[in-house]
């Protein structure tokens, strides 16, 4: 599009610049505009992805410019006390973006409640259903076999066998994706025991160091488990690792856990950023660790191997947890 001749678009001031200019015109009297002015320019700090110690420092340089001018007409006390509403004006879209994160993430954390009672619920019916079916099926085999000569019956005894291996499977995934140890035990147990199972399938060494007791809220074990359950399917699916390590400590107030593999690593911004992909299991982790008030780090790149790490304050609700327990 062609602009009118004469007519160039000015440059945008920099924050700091409006900031200053603003403050100023308030200082002098610029009344509710202006202060309407102050908080758009707190959405546009958001925007430009200024921290609120970013803030303070542009704040702390105007206020300093303004105080060395000695023409504005305004006392030492009417700059500071207009310079006071004028910061905290800008401050507030950031308090309205702290309490949307609180609500997304007590949205989120529904949102896992619901999906681990669907995973229950998916659980039992594989537990339960299932083996009911083939227990109704091996009584059908029992009664075929009753009526057929010897050879056949050997045969039938085959697929009996290769049905309790059926049986047994379904047995394991079922406490994988629900394990009742979780409840019970804690997150720790609960993971040996996927380590476990996976490590046999996968004919994959698994090593766990975890120096960590007590117990936490149901929540944060569950996100726990999940995310090493998937970090695990992860290094089993797409690494061709040869170990992975499983590690676990505390360190003051701060949960740590570590799942590492030395298998072909991954272009991590590829992997998070390409439009249309297709897996959910890293964002899933995420999610799930944001839900819990953690951090998650994934660091990995071809050839390197793959380890995630995950970080975790105990607030005082956890560490009560714990002892409760
Ligand atoms: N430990 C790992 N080693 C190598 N590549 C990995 C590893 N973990 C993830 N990746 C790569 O990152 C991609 C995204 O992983 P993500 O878990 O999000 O999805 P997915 O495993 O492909 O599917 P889903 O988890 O939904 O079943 C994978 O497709 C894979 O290419
Ligand atoms: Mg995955």
């Amino acid at each position: 599009m062609k602009m009118a001749a004469g007519r160039k678009k000015r440059p945008q001031a920099s924050l700091e610049e409006e900031y200053a200019s603003l403050l100023r015109e308030y200082a002098a009297g610029g009344g509710e505009a202006t202060l309407g002015r102050a908080y758009e320019l707190g959405r546009r700090a958001i925007a430009e992805r200024k921290s609120l110690l970013d803030l303070a420092s542009i704040h702390h340089g105007a206020l300093r410019a303004l105080a060395q001018d000695t023409n504005n007409g305004k006392g030492r006390e009417d700059v500071l006390r207009a310079s006071a509403d004028f910061l905290a004006e800008c401050m507030s879209p950031y308090e309205m973006a702290q309490r949307g994160f609180q609500d997304a993430v007590r949205a989120l954390r529904q949102l896992n409640e619901t999906l681990e009672q669907e995973i229950k619920r998916i659980a039992y019916a594989v537990h339960d259903e299932a083996g009911q079916l083939l227990v109704a099926v091996h009584l059908a085999l029992a009664d075929m076999a009753r009526e057929l000569p010897k050879p056949q019956q050997e045969q039938l005894g085959r697929i009996k066998g290769l049905l309790n291996e059926v049986e047994k499977h379904l047995r394991r995934y079922s406490h994988e994706l629900r394990p009742t140890i979780l409840d019970d035990l804690g997150w720790i147990p609960a993971i040996r025991f996927l380590a476990e199972g996976i490590s046999k399938r996968a004919n994959l060494p698994i090593h766990i160091q975890a120096r960590i007791s007590g117990r936490l809220p149901g929540p944060a074990e569950t996100a726990l488990y999940r995310i090493v359950q998937e970090s695990l399917n992860n290094a089993v699916k797409h690494a061709k690792a040869r170990n992975i390590w499983i590690r676990a400590w505390r360190e003051n107030q701060v949960l740590h856990c570590s799942i590492r593999d030395d298998g072909e690593g991954f272009d991590t911004h590829r992997a998070q950023g390409t439009p249309g992909r297709k897996g959910l299991g890293l964002i899933a982790m995420q999610e799930r660790v944001s839900a819990i008030g953690g951090t998650l780090r994934i660091q990995s790149g071809p050839g390197q191997g793959t380890e995630i790490s995950l970080r975790l304050p105990l607030e005082t609700e956890h560490v009560n947890s714990c002892r409760a327990r």
